[in-house]
């Protein structure tokens, strides 16, 4: 097995690589003067099963480049099976046409990463489900619900405990989380007048007396959280704080977050997170380096990752 980390979220892929108790294969990924990528692997693949490790997250284009193109020097350099780790699947939001003559960017993204010779996809908590079916390769969409969940009931009173979905779209995921938490679940009614606004319409269940923790896939603008949060407490929530896996965090999305009621916002390391937002006390990150690593063991061996989900 050979793992090859590009360079949006390095340190993730140092920690899969230790998990697994196997070096990053040495490889020069870096731009030529003009911004061109070039990529050179400096050890032998051919004949090997290998992992390449990259999340499509800000610069969300070039991040998606510097993977294309590598999967393409591993497929010239006879590399056996390929597979694209990519923990945060960006573009995953435009999965259909929202309006008349829209792109489906998922689609088109999922269709290169398999013309650049791709065997397969290990990625986690896509926006929605189906878009692996956007892929004509297998696709393993590994869920960070009992990385959290486990955080979850370590640090609270589960008998006190609201899960909230921050909108209708959330509600299988949030769903999930209360099941698995074993506590109630109440929902937001959030509409998006345009791109990038949010606004709560309702809340849908008692949250008087409880310690609401909002669960999404992507906190962005931090919109969606923070607004969630303000009329959870307005309906007499005694708390809210908010798991989420993706944190895209565009726009000091972490000083919203601080300026707001909300007590705590965790994330995955799917994307590496900022100096200053590392720094923000309002922000604390969980890994999926060990998720992530049985994973990619598992594919090698051909055993089973289903277990994973249980
Ligand atoms: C939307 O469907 C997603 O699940 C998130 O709720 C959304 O992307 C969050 O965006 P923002 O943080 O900008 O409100």
């Amino acid at each position: 097995m050979k793992l090859i980390a590009c360079n949006a979220n390095r340190p993730l892929a140092e920690a899969i690589a230790d998990h697994l108790d196997c070096p990053l294969t040495d490889a020069e990924i870096k731009n030529f003067a003009d911004n061109e990528i070039f990529v050179r692997i400096n050890e032998n693949v051919r004949g090997e099963d290998v992992f390449v490790i990259q999340s499509t997250s800000r610069p969300a284009n070039d991040n998606l480049l510097e993977l294309l193109i590598t999967i393409d020097a591993l497929r010239r350099a006879s590399a056996d099976r390929i597979t694209a780790v990519i923990p945060y699947f960006g573009y995953a939001r435009q999965d259909r046409k929202t309006d008349g003559r829209t792109p489906i960017s998922a689609k088109l993204v999922a269709n290169l990463i398999s013309a650049a010779g791709a065997d397969r996809v290990l990625t986690v908590d896509l926006h929605a489900g189906q878009i692996q079916g956007f892929f004509d390769i297998p696709t393993d969409n590994m869920v960070s619900l009992p990385v959290m969940v486990d955080d979850i009931t370590r640090r609270n009173d589960v008998g006190k405990l609201m899960v909230v979905s921050p909108d209708v779209g959330g509600v299988v995921r949030a769903r999930s989380f209360a099941k698995r938490i074993g506590a109630d679940l109440a929902i937001v009614d959030k509409r998006r007048p345009k791109a990038g606004i949010s606004e709560v319409m309702n809340i849908i269940g008692d949250v008087s007396g409880r310690k609401c923790i909002l669960v999404d896939d992507i906190c962005d603008s931090g919109g969606t959280l923070c607004n969630a949060a303000k009329a959870l407490l307005d309906m007499g929530a005694d708390s809210v704080s908010a798991y989420v896996t993706h944190g895209v965090l565009s726009n000091e999305a972490v000083k919203r977050i601080e300026a707001s009621v909300m007590e705590e916002l965790v994330i995955c390391n799917t994307i590496l997170p900022s100096e200053d937002d590392l720094a923000s006390g309002s922000l604390r990150v969980l890994s999926v380096a060990p998720l992530l690593g049985e994973a990619i063991r598992r594919i090698a061996n051909n055993e089973s990752v289903s277990k994973l989900f249980d």
